[in-house]
């Protein structure tokens, strides 16, 4: 049987003309062959992050939470692309993160992402990055060195058609996602 790894893409970033999103798409339009890709797009949905929502028994937690963990459960790697917002992760982000805490399904997942801060960015988004490298150590999950890429990009950098044009960034997106999906793949 071939090898398949399937990824879940998630996007830290709510813009509509987002250069994380672009990226994001860019790496499920030119993904290659065996690797499945699906963009998770509720993160404007969420709920709050609330603890008293997070019964352990499950009962009553709310759909998009409920559609999210589904999503996590029946992937095999993540692969995540964030801005970073005031020296931070973006709230609506850092908050589907703590709903992930509670779920467990990031557990032992491979985890990569791609930053595409702009060199013009005061921190280059290294703070933002630092902090998820951090939450992911709390969630238990396995950071795939070799496919996390430092990619900067500009708006100008998204096509007409919303993906990411210059060749030289598909060509690195393309083996950061061939990478991760390696680590993460199974029989
Ligand atoms: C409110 C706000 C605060 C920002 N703060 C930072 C920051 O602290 N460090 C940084 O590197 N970039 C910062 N940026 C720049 C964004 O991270 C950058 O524009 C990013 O590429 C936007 O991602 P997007 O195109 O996916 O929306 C900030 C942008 C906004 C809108």
């Amino acid at each position: 049987m071939a090898e398949v790894a399937k990824l879940l893409l998630i996007s830290g970033s709510l813009r509509g003309g987002s250069t994380n999103s672009a990226t994001l798409r860019t790496a499920a339009a030119l993904a290659p062959a065996g690797v499945e890709t699906e963009i998770y797009d509720g993160m404007g949905r969420l709920p709050h992050f609330n603890p008293d929502d997070d019964p352990t028994d499950g009962v009553g937690l709310d759909p998009e939470v409920a559609a999210l963990r589904s999503a996590l459960a029946a992937t095999d790697g993540l692969l995540l692309s964030t801005p970073e917002y005031a020296g931070a992760l973006p709230g609506s982000f850092k908050n589907l993160l703590d709903w992930t805490v509670g779920g467990g399904q990031t557990y032992e997942m491979p985890v990569a992402w791609i930053n595409v801060s702009g060199q013009a960015a005061p921190s280059g988004g290294a703070d933002a990055h630092e902090s998820l490298r951090k939450v992911l150590g709390y969630t238990g999950s396995r950071i795939v060195e070799e496919a996390v890429l430092r990619l900067p990009l500009s708006r100008d950098d998204v096509g007409e058609d919303g993906l990411v044009t210059p060749p030289e960034a598909r060509a690195k997106i393309v083996e950061a996602v061939s990478v991760l999906a390696t680590a993460s793949s199974r029989l």
